[in-house]
């Protein structure tokens, strides 16, 4: 039986068995001869049902194009051979071709504006089953593209749909290709689309290669044409429930708008991406030319598929994008900034603009920054917070004034974290934007502090880079165009330019730059800061670098650091010598007996302290800062006799150093030394050096009796003290009509020293240990007698000095001496009349014997007799200390017979006023009757 024989029931039944079987051949002789029958719909509906899907497109695809240009001819080679058919009966052929459930053309779950075509439809639908059943998607292409011609949904389909997944299961991320059909994918809205097509673009590193080519190959498909939006539109207009997933935007026209809004979701997703991803954003922009670039595959039509109009909006929009990631990156590293760098690279391409230079090279020629005035106002800091996309974002509106301000920002922090001080565009932004005073002041520090951190920089081009960094990083370069624009508007535009001098100055100065310090701030003519602060702050600076030193020696470490300083930057200028001149003018010239400048510090004192063995109660040494945070640095000097022997011969260099100490204005107790002392009076400093010395004497006199040396003692009082002393309290005139109705203000203390070293010294006994004198001069031959006169002496000064308490004591003191001295002469006299009788000349040892027990047997023997001699009112003390004074000033003589009238002197000063004695006011025993 020959084909055209067939019933059209066996017809339909053969060609469905030749679909099956995929003999495309003998289907075409079939429908060749049966056009009537098989008509292209039916064909279609055939081949969609029956022609295998693992088939390849090739096979069939030019039976197609015949089918539709209506060309289908006979294929000789391929007779038909229905003779499996001959056995059925006409009835059973029909009722099986009823029965054939042919699927329709139009896939499920068509858009309601899905072309009528029934090739668009037959084509779709077969790709959706290919994908379906056996997963071949790259089947598709083949089968579709010769036909892209025949319909524009067709090619939007084949663009937007097929090419995105093709390409990203199949070309560019085949290890890792999404789990989703075409069907699926075709049905996902904007947002889950974009997500799903740049899910892998993100976090990989070889990946953000290709984030230009994901954007341009798989976004850019994604995009074309309107399907997706007419289809949002349609089930929008049937009231379903799908929500928009971009926000409406200001811009003026909706049209613009409604058709670019696909786009605002990439522009969203860039700039999420530069929070946590921010490589990823970078390489986009450079990779990547805006919404205009894409591939589609060569599937277009070549006819431009955004107008003009939409075009220049999506560029604006997408320079803002650009702009905005800049502001959102939030990595501080270095490589963070060079990435924002690129960025604004790519924004002067893509805008036209000049080309940007490097950040080495920008930041090396901090050009002034103009044209943003408009952008620089506190309220416009919220703009850096949020909304950055937003129309009415005047830091992301792509225009001049936003590059600039954004490039000056860029150079900014650039400078900061090349000291490397972390930071962001965003954080320098707040800076500028806000401009608190305090936030700039605190960043200022942070950054002078990670300068200083780097390390020792012994270059001074390096000192004068930074100087000229800091002072553009506050004017951003106003000065160079407002003449004499004080006020800066850069990051730190609130900090006054005097402190970043001084930061620069210290910083120039603890790194030893002491020539470019005095060249940019002292010499030059413009004098960056005023003299004084200058002044202050190279004193701190130099005290900063001896408080660092472990070393009292000036010709090492922090001390040489610090000498360089007073002596380059300080001793050099004419202030210091107009204070000197000062000083030496209006001091009493005796009392400052001006030491050599170098000594006239606290490093002169330090350095001559150094060649002292010193250090401190737990074997912690002396270090100089020690001197300068002492309460009390004269009393250092009593630890230096201490632990030097000897030591306390060279009284005048002690001297020396405390009289250093009060000039250096240690004694003042400051925190910032030196510098201080100018301000004091003259009187303060004359009261402080009198002070010092009759300490360091008083000092020196205890420790040379402590090393029993009595001789140097007793000189020391006798040719220092006595010439400085005063009273140990200020005597106020008795008022005796006060009647105790208003108690009396405790006495002013005035010299708590002199008195207590000459009674020290007064109160000294001789042992074996006593250094004996070296020359005994003319004076009396026993050395007891000697020594009980010159320890009357010293108690004498003791007397004219004590506060009134003491008196007692003293004058117990003085009769015990004067016992025996007394007992002494007694025995004197007794042993020479031996002498003058036995010629014995062994006496002498046991002399100095018994000498001895007497004054132990004789000083026991004062403590238990009448007190009531010395008990004296407050009217006899002023007295007697007025009469004892004419008596200690008389020179010290060997003399006897001026040594008995002081006695009696001193005994009438003192007994002559107990008749009108009042002993029981001072809270002495009751006096007994006496006389
Ligand atoms: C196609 O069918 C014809 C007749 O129906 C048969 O002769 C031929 O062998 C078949 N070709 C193939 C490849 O099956
Ligand atoms: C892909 O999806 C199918 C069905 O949704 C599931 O059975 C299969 O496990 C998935 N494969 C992968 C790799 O996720
Ligand atoms: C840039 O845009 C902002 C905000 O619209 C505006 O204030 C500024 O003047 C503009 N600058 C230039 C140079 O056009
Ligand atoms: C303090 O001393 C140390 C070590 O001696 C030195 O490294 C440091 O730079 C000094 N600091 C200053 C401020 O001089
Ligand atoms: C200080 O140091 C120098 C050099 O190291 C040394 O010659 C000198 O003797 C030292 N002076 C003192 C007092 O230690
Ligand atoms: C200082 O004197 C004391 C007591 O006299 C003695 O123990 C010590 O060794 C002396 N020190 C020195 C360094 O001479």
């Amino acid at each position: 039986m020959a084909g055209s024989e067939l019933s059209p029931a066996k017809a339909l039944l053969l060609a469905v068995q030749l679909a099956t079987n995929a003999n495309l051949s003998a289907l075409r002789t079939l429908v060749s001869q049966h056009p009537k029958t098989l008509r292209t719909e039916i064909i279609l509906r055939i081949l969609l049902t029956h022609l295998p899907e693992s088939l390849e497109s090739s096979e069939y695809v030019p039976f197609i194009q015949d089918l539709i240009a209506r060309n289908v001819v006979e294929d000789s080679a391929s007779p038909i051979d229905a003779s499996a058919l001959e056995d059925l009966s006409e009835s059973a052929a029909s009722k099986r071709a009823r029965k054939l459930h042919l699927l329709p053309l139009l896939w499920r779950s068509a858009p309601a504006d899905a072309p009528a075509d029934p090739l668009t439809q037959f084509l779709i639908h077969r790709s959706l089953r290919i994908d379906e059943i056996t997963g071949l998607v790259t089947q598709i292409p083949d089968l579709v593209v010769p036909f892209i011609h025949h319909s524009a949904y067709l090619r939007t389909w084949m663009i937007s749909t097929v090419l995105p997944l093709l390409r990203f299961n199949y070309e560019y991320h085949p290890q890792d290709s999404a789990n989703m059909t075409l069907s699926a994918f075709g049905k996902l809205d904007n947002q889950a689309g974009i997500a799903m097509l740049l899910s892998r673009t993100e976090g990989l590193e070889e990946n953000e290669k290709n984030v230009g080519r994901d954007l341009r190959g798989l976004v850019g498909p994604w995009m074309y044409g309107d399907t997706r939006l007419k289809r949002r539109r349609l089930e929008e207009n049937s009231s379903s429930l799908i929500a928009r997933n971009v926000e409406p935007l200001d811009a003026p026209d909706p049209d613009t708008n409604e058709k670019c809004a696909s786009w605002e979701v990439v522009f969203t997703w860039t700039t999420e991406k530069a929070t946590d991803s921010w490589k990823t954003v970078v390489s986009a922009v450079e990779q990547w030319d805006g919404p205009g670039d894409v591939d589609l595959g060569g599937y277009e039509d070549g006819t431009g598929w955004l107008e003009e109009e939409d075009q220049q909006h999506l560029e604006r929009r997408y320079a803002r994008a650009a702009l905005a990631c800049a502001y959102l990156i939030s990595d501080d590293s270095m490589d963070a900034l060079l990435g924002i760098r690129r960025i604004l690279g790519r924004i002067h391409t893509l805008l036209d603009l000049d080309p940007l230079p490097t950040l080495e090279v920008a930041g090396a020629l901090l050009s002034p920054v103009s044209g943003i005035e408009s952008l620089l106002s506190p309220t416009n800091s919220g703009f850096l917070r949020g909304g950055l996309l937003e129309e009415g974002n005047v830091l992301t509106t792509p225009n001049e004034s936003s590059i600039k301000l954004l490039h000056a920002l860029l150079v900014s922090a650039f400078l900061i974290r090349r000291c490397e001080l972390r930071t962001s565009i965003r954080l320098v932004g707040q800076l500028v934007l806000l401009e608190d005073e305090r936030d700039q002041k605190y960043e200022f520090e942070k950054l002078v502090q990670a300068i200083i951190s780097k390390g020792p920089q012994s270059d001074d081009r390096y000192w004068v880079r930074v100087r000229n960094e800091l002072l553009w990083l506050r004017s951003w370069g106003a000065e160079e165009l407002t003449e004499g624009a004080s006020v800066g508007k850069g990051v730190f535009g609130k900090v006054p330019k005097e402190l970043i001098e001084v930061a620069l100055l210290r910083g120039l100065l603890s790194n030893n730059r002491i020539s470019l310090a005095r060249r940019i701030y002292q010499i030059a003519p413009e004098r960056p800061i005023p003299h004084e602060t200058l002044q202050e702050t190279v004193l701190s600076e130099a005290m900063n670098a001896y408080d660092n030193a472990t070393n009292a020696n000036k010709t090492r470490g922090g001390l040489k650091k610090c000498d360089d300083m007073y002596l380059r930057c300080i001793y050099q200028t004419e202030f210091i010598a107009s204070v000197h001149r000062r000083l030496m003018h209006k001091a009493d010239k005796a009392l400052v007996c001006m030491p050599s400048p170098r000594h006239w510090n606290t490093l002169g004192v330090t350095h001559t302290l150094g060649k002292y063995s010193l250090y401190f109660k737990h074997g912690e040494p002396f270090k100089p800062v020690s001197l300068r945070v002492h309460g009390d640095p004269i009393s250092i000097i009593a630890r230096v006799l201490e632990l030097n022997n000897k030591s306390y011969t060279r009284i005048n260099d002690f001297i020396n150093i405390s009289k250093g100490m009060v000039l250096a204005g240690l004694t003042f107790r400051t925190t910032i030394g030196l510098s201080t002392i100018f301000k004091k009076t003259v009187e303060q400093v004359k009261e402080q050096l009198v002070i010092a010395e009759k300490r360091v004497v008083s000092m020196c006199v205890d420790q040379a009796l402590s090393e029993d040396d009595f001789e140097t003692a007793y000189s020391y009082i006798m040719t220092r003290l006595v010439k400085i002393a005063g009273p140990a309290q200020e005597r106020k005139p008795h008022h005796d009509s006060i009647n105790g109705l208003f108690a009396e203000l405790p006495p002013k203390e005035l010299d708590e020293w002199s008195w207590r070293a000459a009674l020290q010294a007064g109160s000294y006994h001789r042992t074996e240990q006593t250094i004996a004198p070296t020359h005994l001069g003319n004076s009396s031959g026993n050395p007891m007698i000697r020594h009980l006169e010159q320890r009357m002496e010293c108690l004498s000064l003791a007397l004219r000095l004590a506060p009134k308490a003491a008196l007692q004591s003293i004058l117990n003191t003085f009769r015990r001496c004067e016992e025996e001295l007394e007992s002494l002469a007694k025995q004197e006299a007794e042993q020479e009349a031996a002498w003058d009788a036995q010629g014995d000349e062994q006496a002498m040892p046991g002399g100095f014997g018994s000498a001895l027990k007497t004054t132990v047997t004789k000083s026991s023997r004062a403590e238990e007799g009448p007190m009531s001699l010395f008990d004296l009112s407050r009217g006899a003390i002023s007295r007697a200390q007025s009469g004892l004074g004419s008596l200690s000033r008389a020179p010290a003589t060997d003399s006897s017979i001026p040594r008995e009238r002081k006695r009696d002197q001193l005994r009438n000063a003192a007994v002559g006023t107990v008749a009108a004695g009042v002993g029981w006011l001072i809270g002495a025993p009751a006096p007994a009757t006496h006389e």
